[in-house]
């Protein structure tokens, strides 16, 4: 890559997966293993080029209406990525941190949630965020009663450590695939001034270059915040 402005931190609404399986004639439970794939594959290339945070939108609190023999597959390969194969989640020597609410996932795989945030903690190669069960406008509202049952107002500091992100910087850059272009109850305190960018693949085919792609384009950009220049 050309010397660019790195983003410090990244993250992926990886969406496309049912329509990249559709369009291969094959079930959606395809398209969804095909997208576990490349999350591994491209977080692990944005930590390599140097970015130091990654947060990935694996599954929204309003995808919990799905069909259920969805989310059991769904399920399933977290099952998979947190302890069967948990390697390839290891390998990537970063810290994991799951943000949402797993409460709704079956006993063994919180186990092994707690088990991979525990096995990686000391890991200093940068930190993953996995979004499972998240959604932005329910954990704007949980912060909000925590306020109120503190009996404390709340300033933007104090406020965005009552965030499941508390102490994550907001991320630079948010990419999300698939084509729609909306943040689908993602990151909506945190992405305030984040860069935006959409990109017409389905996740399970986006690339490493379009990766490389989104970050030149990221870099390109005149961020003011609402200040005259950047
Ligand atoms: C994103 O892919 C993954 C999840 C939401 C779990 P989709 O399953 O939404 O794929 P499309 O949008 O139907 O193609
Ligand atoms: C957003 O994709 C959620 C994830 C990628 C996990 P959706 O497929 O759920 O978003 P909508 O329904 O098209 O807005
Ligand atoms: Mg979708």
């Amino acid at each position: 890559m050309k010397r660019i402005k790195l983003p410090v931190h990244i993250a992926f609404i990886m969406d496309g997966n049912g329509r990249w399986a559709r369009r291969r004639f094959r079930p959606r439970a395809f398209g969804h293993r095909a997208g576990v794939q490349n999350m591994t594959k491209v977080c692990a290339h944005a930590f390599k080029i140097g970015v130091r945070i990654v947060t990935v939108f694996a599954l929204s609190t309003e995808n919990l209406s799905r069909p259920k023999e969805e989310l059991d597959e769904l399920f399933e390969l977290f099952r998979v990525y947190f302890c069967k194969k948990k390697e390839r989640l290891l390998e990537m020597q970063v810290k994991i941190n799951v943000l949402g609410d797993i409460s709704v996932l079956p006993q063994d795989i919180q186990d092994d949630i707690l088990e991979m945030t525990e096995e990686t903690s000391c890991y200093c190669g940068g930190l993953m965020n996995i979004c499972i069960n998240y959604g932005a406008r329910q954990e704007i509202v949980r912060a909000v009663n925590t306020a109120v049952s503190y009996g404390r107002f709340v300033d933007e500091t104090s406020f965005k450590d009552l965030l499941s992100t508390s102490g994550i910087p907001d991320p630079d850059l948010i990419i999300r695939t698939g084509g729609e272009v909306r943040l689908s109850n993602f990151l909506l305190y945190q992405a305030a001034y984040s860069e935006l960018y959409f990109s017409k693949k389905m996740w399970p085919e986006f690339s490493r270059r379009d990766l490389e792609r989104a970050i030149e384009n990221y870099s390109a950009r005149d961020r003011r915040y609402g200040n005259i220049r950047g």
